[in-house]
């Protein structure tokens, strides 16, 4: 596999899959899209169009690309509610599986996709692209190699936006002549969990990824469509956690966190804005000088599809495994708990 063509498929052709990760892959060396499957034959059809794909290729019925022998890699780009069935199956069926965030509905969905990539041995990863933005590893370098000092605050921050991070590209979206089927749960914790599963995994993961895990969830509250505002124990320091739904329209994503030596804030851009990173701005407590580092033009996406591909070819575990991935959705579930009054 080390430096065979990797085949893959492509299961759900929405507007994840025709904006971010179609585009994406179409740039990254040694890598053939094969087939695509949507439940709605005639989007897949028209996607498959649309990448110079043979309509024999394009499936209604996804378990069609895991028939497949010459499919060596599937991009789950389902609705979340099938995250956890499609990735099995593949992984069962000897699948390396790239899967849209967030990883599952639940702690226990997401076990049990853990449990299949251990069995078969494949890849599992989850696709957080802010996580493979040159912004997050340009903090994530400031952190380990100590330049901010002892952390004693963070702030992860997300004012929602209204038709702002798609950054316009949602308006040439394919679709489907069929309407698209209602499946946002009429439950009010469910409803939170996607909620949260929507908008703020994200921030979530990036927290994790640049401070590690939290040992506990002080506070959460939520008013409904408005705010969500938590406190999360990061032992020595509080990382306060807001997601403000504003309609604004402009994207307001990122992590911004103070240490002892320095303080830096991380602006996150439009993920389909293509070939932006994030924007890093850092304050330096002694010189007070500020900076703001200039980052090569690279895609998010593209990032993250490369380093799946670079596991696949080398063995190894992605930064956003599986089985990194599973307290993303703990970290949502506790949330859910103890805004909705949950006592435990
Ligand atoms: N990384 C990001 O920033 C980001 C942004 C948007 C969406 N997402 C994630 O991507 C996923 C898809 O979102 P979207 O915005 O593209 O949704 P979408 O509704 O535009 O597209 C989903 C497509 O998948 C198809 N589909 C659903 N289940 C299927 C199945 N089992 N087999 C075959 N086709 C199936 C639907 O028919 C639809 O065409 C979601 O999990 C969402 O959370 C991530």
């Amino acid at each position: 596999m080390k430096t065979q063509t990797i085949r893959v498929g492509v299961i759900g052709c929405g507007n994840i899959a025709q904006h971010a990760h179609l585009p994406a892959m179409q740039r990254i060396p040694g890598v053939q899209l094969m087939a695509v499957a949507d439940n709605f034959a005639d989007l897949a059809q028209s996607v498959a169009g649309s990448v110079g794909l043979d309509p024999k290729n394009a499936y209604n019925e996804w378990r069609r690309i895991l028939d497949r022998q010459d499919i060596d890699a599937v991009l789950n780009l389902s609705l979340t509610i099938y995250h956890e069935d499609v990735s099995v199956a593949a992984l069962q069926a000897g699948k390396h599986v790239l899967v849209e965030k967030p990883m599952a509905v639940t702690s226990d969905e997401a076990r049990r996709m853990v449990a299949a990539q251990e069995k078969s041995g494949k890849v599992l990863m989850i696709a957080f692209n802010h996580t493979y933005d040159l912004a997050s590893e340009y903090v994530k370098d400031l952190i380990t190699t100590g330049q901010l000092g002892d952390i004693i605050h963070a702030e992860v921050f997300f004012y929602d936006d209204k038709d702002a991070w798609d950054a316009g590209a949602l308006r040439s979206s394919l679709t489907s002549t069929q309407p698209k089927p209602k499946w946002w749960p009429d439950d009010p914790k469910l409803g939170l969990l996607h909620y949260i599963h929507n908008y703020d995994s994200h921030i979530i993961n990036l927290m994790r990824y640049l401070l590690g895990e939290p040992q506990g969830l002080d506070y959460c509250r939520w008013q409904p469509w408005k705010q969500l505002c938590a406190v999360l124990d990061y032992g020595s320091y509080r990382v306060i956690f807001k997601n403000v739904h504003t309609k604004q329209r402009r994207f307001e994503k990122g992590i911004e966190i103070a240490g002892t030596k320095k303080r830096v804030i991380l602006d996150l851009a439009p993920p389909l804005e293509r070939y932006t990173p994030g924007k890093v701005t850092v304050i330096d407590a002694e010189t007070q000088a500020v900076t703001t580092p200039l980052l090569e033009y690279r895609w998010p996406f593209e990032r993250e599809q490369e380093h799946f591909y670079a596991c696949i070819r080398e063995g190894k575990t992605p930064r956003t495994s599986g089985h990194q991935g599973v307290n993303d959705v703990v970290i949502a579930e506790q949330m859910v708990a103890m805004a909705m009054g949950d006592k435990k």
